[in-house]
């Protein structure tokens, strides 16, 4: 079957006009993601790490810089482009194809400092990487997003993209600058669902727009190859305008407010596409890069997409991309046409719909801002040197400490947000899976390095034991641990339960006293002053059992905290263990217990795992 054999069928095949009502102007969430007025964008900042760094040490824009991590660019600005420079070229070899390249190193944590800094020579043996000051950024740039258009819904999509749903302020736009589109009342000779009357003849586009030519016969005006149409006041394309359209360069004005404020307030350039929905907006972000705006009307998305090389569609660039291409000897999007929905669905299983839907343009998907609920922090190192002692492991658990303290600290400075749980994930030369262990994370005011370090410490001796332990094991194998990972899950709002804890933590921390401990809570026991030893009871409000502490008289408040975490961890695991052994899902092997899936186990999704799901259900 054609789908582009006859006119009417090429529109019901790639849905470009549907019907507009009042209905969709004036309530637009009622027709959610089917709302053929939905206006998404994505914004991606351009060279973005190398962006931050130009910022940072104000550096010319013009002049050409590379991101270093370790010996690889990671990020390649744009007048570095031009002299060939790509992220995956070598350092050497792109001081030699400039030579005035500016080359900054990222910031990197050294054991022993509690912030990443700019050292002078760091290397991958001794120092971790931080990405804090991209990570800083982007939180920047998405709060500026939200505050510019308070009524969009924004979602942030990676570290240096966003989609941001213009629908609702667009629709509010259109219905002041055209009175036509007023609701209906009682006296009207319309209703909500009547079709809209005939949208203007013209539109004016902002002129920052790079429209993407709806035919061959709109492309290379300029002399260019896969040139677009840049906007120049009114529309330049002889389509007949639909509110559609007028809806996109609504969207489009505000896609441009939103990038302006970015570069007036940070600094920044940005590339942005816009579109009906989101897969279309993020791949016609790229169309033209870098400071562009590329919009797609509906108009354009066939002669756009058929041309494409499917594999570049993201998630068609694996494994299901492959086979696709091998089965119907495809390369363009327009290849795969001919399959129509029950073939695809036949031999690629019912979510197959799916790739069916892409092909044409077609994304229901949601624009929807992540609850900042379990959330989780994850400080990881690839170790060049394993560890293979107990005493090659503190200087790696205190430098991924320093780290998760800064995140933490800084998230809690937007929000009293704190870990349920910290992990200690560990991979060893010879396993398969990475060991993980975990345990509760108690509250303690005054977050540092070396409270989460205490915590680490105590996981790692339960994951691993320790070297004279294992020396006289003779079932444990020699260690040899290639990476390491400390996270913390369920970072979220503070729990009534956690906060009944802060005053015990509290950098004024009382005297013995004879208070009794409260259900849940710790309070120290009656212990003689001159004692260097202080006993602290803790009192579990699950089975009522109370636990006496011993904590240091000259302890800060930090290792207090962290001795009785331990304790406090220990005897929660055994909750865990029962209620696991309850459950019936304990899985022994390998000398670890696992649950599945456990609760704070980071598992690592491979990219692809959505798609093989396809072929998997099939
Ligand atoms: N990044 C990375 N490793 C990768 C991909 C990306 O470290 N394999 C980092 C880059 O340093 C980059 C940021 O993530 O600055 C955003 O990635 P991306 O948008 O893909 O590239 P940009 O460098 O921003 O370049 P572009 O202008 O092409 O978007
Ligand atoms: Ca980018
Ligand atoms: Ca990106």
């Amino acid at each position: 079957m054609d789908p582009f054999r006859g006119k009417a069928q090429e529109k019901d095949e790639w849905n470009l006009s549907p019907t507009v009502t009042y209905r969709h102007v004036h309530s637009p969430q009622s027709a959610g993601v089917h709302n053929p007025l939905r206006i998404i964008g994505l914004i991606d900042m351009d060279a973005f790490y190398a962006q931050c760094e130009q910022r940072r040490l104000d550096i010319d824009p013009t002049l050409p810089v590379v991101v270093l991590q370790w010996d690889s660019l990671i990020a390649v600005n744009y007048p570095a482009r031009k002299f060939g420079i790509a992220r995956m070229t070598k350092l050497k070899e792109a001081q030699k194809m400039c030579p005035n390249l500016v080359v900054v190193h990222v910031a990197t944590y050294k054991d022993g400092e509690n912030e990443a800094k700019y050292h002078p020579n760091p290397d991958n043996k001794s120092y971790k990487v931080s990405l804090d000051l991209y990570r800083r950024e982007s939180t920047k740039i998405i709060n500026i997003f939200k505050s510019t258009l308070p009524t969009a819904e924004v979602e942030k999509a990676s570290v240096d993209e966003a989609f941001i749903d213009f629908t609702v302020p667009v629709q509010q736009i259109l219905v002041e600058r055209y009175p036509e589109l007023a609701a209906p009342t009682p006296s009207s000779s319309y209703h909500m669902d009547s079709e809209l009357p005939l949208p203007p003849l013209d539109i004016s586009w902002h002129p920052s727009c790079n429209l993407v030519p709806i035919g061959p016969e709109e492309e290379g005006k300029e002399g260019e190859e896969d040139s677009s149409t840049s906007a120049s006041g009114t529309s330049t394309s002889k389509q007949v305008v639909t509110w559609q359209d007028v809806a996109l360069s609504i969207g489009a004005e505000l896609l441009f407010k939103v990038r302006n404020e970015i570069l007036q307030n940070l600094g920044y350039t940005t590339s942005a596409g816009i579109a009906r929905n989101k897969f279309l907006a993020k791949l016609v972000a790229s169309y033209r890069k870098p400071a562009s705006q590329n919009v797609l009307a509906n108009a354009a998305i066939p002669h756009y997409l058929k041309s494409m090389p499917f594999q570049k569609i993201r998630f068609l660039g694996g494994k299901l991309g492959a086979v696709l291409a091998e089965e119907y000897e495809a390369k363009t999007v327009a290849d795969l046409l001919s399959i129509d929905l029950t073939e695809m669905q036949t031999k690629f299983g019912p979510d197959s719909i799916w790739v069916y839907q892409v092909l044409r343009g077609i994304d229901h998907s949601e624009v929807k801002e992540k609850p900042p609920v379990n959330k989780s922090m994850l400080a990881s190192k690839n170790l060049p040197t394993p560890i293979r002692k107990d005493g090659d492991t503190l200087q790696w658990i205190r430098v991924l400490c320093a780290e998760l303290a800064v995140r933490l600290n800084e998230a809690r400075e937007a929000g009293t947000v704190w870990p349920k749980t910290i992990a200690l994930h560990t991979k060893q030369v010879g396993e398969s899976a990475p060991r993980s262990k975990q345990a509760p994370f108690p509250f303690v005011r005054e977050l540092t390095g070396d409270v989460i370090v205490a915590a680490a410490m105590k996981l790692w001796k339960e994951l691993h034991g320790t070297d004279a332990e294992r020396a006289t094991n003779p079932n444990a194998p020699n260690m040899k641990i290639i990476n390491i990972a400390i996270a913390f899950t369920g970072v979220e709002a503070l729990e009534q339960g956690q906060r009944g804890i802060e005053g015990f933590f509290g950098p004024n921390l009382p005297g013995p006293s004879k208070t009794r401990p409260n259900i849940g809570q710790i309070a120290e026991d009656p212990t003689p002053e001159e004692d260097t030893e202080i006993s602290v009871d803790y009192t579990c409000p699950k089975c009522s059992k109370t636990i006496s502490v011993s904590v240091q008289r000259d302890d800060d408040a930090e290792m207090r905290a962290a001795r009785i975490h331990a304790v406090k961890a220990e005897h929660e695991d055994f909750h865990f263990a029962q209620e696991l052994s309850r459950q019936d899902k304990l899985v022994i092997g390998g000398g670890k217990r696992r649950r599945s899936p456990g609760p704070g186990t980071v598992k690592k999704r491979k990219k692809d795992d959505g798609i093989l799901g396809y072929f998997q259900k099939k």
